[in-house]
């Protein structure tokens, strides 16, 4: 169970380095409200990590960070990056599952009881990457005023931890 929550560690930490990737294709195609949810989606990653790393500590564990894999760069459109989240959240799903089935397995109950907040943020996390997918595609936004539109309303996502300001 420890080294399968070491890899979720190494997961959680690939999530982020992803969606800082996908911030920075944004912040390159000056789609800046993408950016900041992507931002703002990379802090939450990192919480992830941090909660199973002090779960892990806890349980008088020890922790063993390992490489982080090197992050796609580049994407076609708003759409594409938005879709690779998506399924990017599906993946870290089928993830957070195999680890509750092992811990059922082992009949470690405080490990079961620790994911199922995992679980629930799973359903959030899917929910909110199809969302803007949807969204995108209603506006038509591949390019023009309807991707305006949604990139204005995802700036308007709140930081989970407030960036540091320069100076
Ligand atoms: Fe840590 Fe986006 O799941």
């Amino acid at each position: 169970m420890e080294k399968a929550l070491n890899r979720q560690i190494n997961a959680e930490m690939y999530s982020a380095y992803l969606y800082l990737s996908m911030a920075s294709y944004f912040e390159d195609v000056d789609l800046e409200g993408c950016a900041k949810w992507m931002k703002a989606q990379t802090q939450e990653e990192m919480i992830h990590a941090m909660k199973i790393y002090d779960f892990v500590i806890e349980r008088g564990g020890r922790v063993l960070l390992d490489a982080i894999q090197a992050p796609q760069q580049e994407w076609d459109s708003a759409l594409a990056v938005f879709e690779h989240a998506y399924e990017h959240e599906k993946y870290v799903t089928s993830l957070i599952n195999d680890l509750m089935n092992l811990a059922i397995e082992e009949k470690d109950h405080a490990t079961q009881i620790f994911l199922q907040w995992f679980v629930s943020e799973q359903v959030e996390e899917e929910a909110s990457a199809s969302g803007v997918v949807q969204k995108l595609k209603l506006a038509g936004a591949s390019k023009g005023g309807g991707l305006f539109m949604v990139d204005r309303e995802l700036g308007q996502r709140p930081l989970p931890i407030p960036m540091p300001t320069a100076g």
